[in-house]
């Protein structure tokens, strides 16, 4: 078999047998098959599709190129969540630690940031220090002493999501729903959980624009992990404008450290409380979702889930000082504010350019090999529906460097379609699938 022939194949609208997919896989985790090879197999593959057969292959294929955990020392119920991404969604720092206070294991593998989204990873490691490449053995340590760990893939555990990930990040081959299950499910397979929620975004800001392939990706998704005996449920959430009000790294672990300590931005802690609920109820920690909603507010309102980060950041080497001290982490020299030229009200944005924008000031890559700048962020002052006047500011642009600060500042500046009647802002949860 030949990479240059399944190439031509995918290229050409064929269908791959088993044994293609474990060839591409195999392959190209093991170094055998080069980066510009796999990457015109991800075009060809963006292009052309998946069928239901190879995306079940690919998933399989992409989840046994590495070990699949299972935790026995672990007492009580594993669960995890995973979003399809978005701008400002931090979710995950925030639903961890509530969820691991609250008694259940969170073994969470984490991807970077990918096309215009921000990744946890990358957010946690704004926290100095913080090690997201735990090997096996420390993973299953930490989570032993605080019940969450936050890591990538790694060299034992979904090596080819690692490797596909990043080059999917830099060669525009995202926004496919096959590769989005093979990419989610083989992290998430792989880490012995017994139930998986679901956060599949849709708008401006996702990878899924149209509710209808929002909802195809989840049904996809869902069906997957119950093949594979996890309980699982999927909510389709509002990505029209970022969550919470700010983007980029040092400024999310800010924020998320705010609704940790009971305060924030009400669209994030709403959703975070939402998600924290799903995962309680599918890891049998309460009777109902509405149950699970109180035990997360309680653990909000009585320290103990902020408690759960500060011990979790200590762990895995992380400066856990950032819990009180926002000064430890990156910080941006300058700022400059985006202003409306008009009055209106705020109608809709364009969410998805708001993440290139932040990526153009070095909060994303585009190359493999870059470096992010945890410092760089947008700080967002209006909500759909609220009122615009001249003159006032809709976006604070924190950056270092201003080689591409104007690019970026009219990316953000047309992003925001205003008019003259006030509409209201859709749903934070759209839909349930699976429920
Ligand atoms: N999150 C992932 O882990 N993979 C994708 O492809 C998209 C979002």
């Amino acid at each position: 078999m030949r990479a240059v022939d399944l190439i031509r194949k995918k290229r050409d609208s064929g269908e791959h047998s088993r044994e293609e997919i474990d060839f591409l896989i195999s392959g190209y985790t093991r170094g055998e098959i080069p980066d510009y090879q796999m990457s015109a197999w991800l075009m060809a593959t963006w292009l052309r599709g998946l069928s239901a057969a190879e995306i079940a292959g690919l998933t399989e294929a992409m989840l046994h190129s590495g070990e699949v955990i299972s935790f026995p020392e672990l007492p009580g119920k594993k669960v995890d969540k995973h979003s399809t991404g978005g701008v400002g969604d931090k979710t995950s720092l925030i639903l961890a630690p509530i969820v691991a206070a609250g008694g259940l294991n969170v073994p969470m593998i984490s991807g970077r940031g990918l096309g215009h989204t921000g990744g946890t990873l990358d957010k946690l490691e704004a926290i100095p220090g913080f090690n997201t490449a735990l090997s096996l053995a420390e993973f299953r340590r930490v989570l032993r002493e605080c019940g969450m760990g936050l890591i990538g893939q790694t060299a034992e555990i979904a090596p080819a999501d690692k490797k596909i990930y990043a080059l999917r990040d830099v060669t525009s081959t995202v926004e496919n729903i096959g590769l989005i299950c093979a990419s989610i499910m083989s992290k998430k397979l792989a880490e012995g959980i017994d139930a998986l929620v679901l956060d599949v975004k849709t708008g401006s800001g996702a990878f899924m624009q149209k509710e209808e392939d929002a909802v195809r990706l989840a049904e996809l998704m869902v069906e997957t992990a119950r093949r594979m005996g996890k309980k699982a449920v999927a909510l389709i959430t509002d990505m029209d404008q970022p969550l919470g009000r700010f983007a980029g790294h040092s400024h999310e672990v800010m924020e998320s450290i705010e609704v940790l300590r009971g305060r924030g931005a009400a669209d994030l802690r709403e959703l975070s409380i939402e998600l924290s609920a799903r995962m309680f109820y599918l890891g049998e920690r309460t009777k109902s979702v509405g149950e699970g909603r109180v035990l997360a507010e309680k653990l909000l309102a009585s320290g103990e889930a902020l408690a759960k980060f500060k011990q979790g950041i200590a762990l895995q080497g992380g400066d856990a000082r950032v819990v009180d001290d926002y000064n430890v982490l990156p910080q941006a020299q300058h700022h400059k504010e985006v202003r409306g030229t008009s009055n209106g009200f705020l109608a809709a944005t364009n969410c998805m350019e708001f993440g290139n924008a932040l990526a153009r000031l070095g909060g994303g890559r585009e190359k493999k090999e870059d470096k992010i700048d945890p410092a760089v962020g947008l700080e967002f002052h209006k909500r759909i529906g609220d009122r615009v006047t001249a003159g006032e500011t809709l976006v604070t642009i924190y950056y270092n460097s201003d080689s591409k600060l104007a690019e970026a500042a009219e990316l953000i500046a047309n992003s925001f379609v205003l008019c003259e009647q006030q509409s209201r802002p859709k749903k934070l949860v759209r839909r349930l699938i699976g429920a």
